[in-house]
């Protein structure tokens, strides 16, 4: 017996030795460690030896076993090794091949100016606030003056979910939201999506963008308005531009005002651009109703405010001399890239 595991063994490690893979390895294993292994098949003779002998060869199988475990181990690495570099070299990477083209993205039209008017309002210590889009009926007309069946809800042909609730026509709801929450003094700038059924053309889009302006103080003035509304159309129009204040009506403003710059392009001497007026509206604007101010929770007594609010599409479609508003929304590149 002792004489048939030696000449496994060697017969084993021969066979370890002359192995070519992982593969290779684990099938010697099995065939002779393994259950059905010749290393088995050897120890089951163990009953046929004497009492003293047995010992000795359960030693010596032991041996044996650990012998061929341990070539197939140190071979093992060997073909782990050779298997990693072998990876390794088919990795490589050349290092001196040209780069991929990077195209680099910009921002969209109306994000350049709005981010611009954001710029020009922080400067002035305002705050910048946002609400939702889907609102209640109460704050887009109720809370701002316009109860049910008032004209005004003619000129927003308003998308209803409920009865009550709605895509917000305009982003002067955020006037009362802000109130409810906020003392004055309060300086807000509130851009945001509003909503209008109307149907898309050249100058009209069911979706579009206002930005809300509210300041709610101690003494503040038709004068602080137009001030305000002067950095603003200077800012975005250059120095030289001038600011017009027409009288209008707004529910939620006494008194309302529309607000003209002084055309950007003739400088008011009247062309095609301003349809030779010299003169462009951009926003309608006005002192806060003592109502609305009531209705957010502020005492007209001892507060006054005003607030404006500027359709974002209308200013980015005159800087950039964009004649179709649809062009904005569907984001083909060719026509992205030129901005
Ligand atoms: N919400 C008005 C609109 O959609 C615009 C507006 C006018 C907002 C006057 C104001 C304002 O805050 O004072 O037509």
């Amino acid at each position: 017996m002792k004489a048939q595991l030696e000449a496994m063994r060697k017969t084993a490690e021969e066979k370890i030795a002359a192995s070519k893979n992982r593969d290779d390895l684990e099938s010697l294993r099995i065939a002779y460690l393994g259950k059905k292994g010749e290393l088995t098949a050897i120890l089951k003779q163990m009953g046929s030896l004497s009492a003293d002998e047995r010992p000795k060869m359960g030693q010596l199988a032991n041996e044996v076993r650990s012998a061929i475990e341990k070539k197939i181990t140190e071979f093992a690495e060997k073909y782990k090794e050779a298997e990693k570099r072998e990876r390794l070299a088919l990795e490589t990477i050349d290092v001196t091949m040209p780069g991929k083209d990077m195209t680099e993205g910009h921002k969209h039209p109306l994000s350049i100016v709005l981010d611009e008017v954001k710029d020009i309002f922080i400067g002035m210590g305002f705050q910048i606030a946002t609400g939702p889009e889907v609102e209640l009926d109460y704050y887009n007309f109720e809370a701002l003056n316009i109860p049910k069946g008032h004209p005004a809800r003619d000129t927003q042909d308003t998308f209803y979910i409920t009865e009550n609730v709605l895509l917000r026509t305009q982003t002067s709801p955020m006037q009362i939201r802000y109130m409810e929450q906020h003392k004055p003094p309060i300086r807000i700038l509130a851009p945001g999506r509003v909503f209008r059924s109307d149907a898309a053309d050249a100058t009209h889009s069911p979706l579009f963008h206002q930005i809300e302006g509210l300041v709610v103080d101690k003494g503040i003035t038709m004068g602080d308005l137009k001030a305000c509304l002067e950095t603003l159309a200077k800012g975005l129009f250059g120095e030289s531009t001038r600011i017009r204040l027409r009288p209008h009506h707004f529910p939620f403003t006494e008194p309302s005002c529309e607000v003209d710059v002084s055309c950007f392009r003739c400088g008011g001497t009247g062309c095609s651009m301003c349809k030779g007026e010299g003169w462009i509206e951009i926003l309608g604007a006005g002192m806060v109703h003592p109502q609305v101010l009531r209705n957010g929770g502020i005492d007209p007594e001892v507060y006054s405010g005003f607030a404006f609010g500027v359709g974002l599409e209308r200013i980015v479609l005159s800087r950039f001399r964009i004649d179709d508003i649809r062009l904005l929304y569907e984001n083909d590149v060719r026509f992205l890239s030129q901005f």
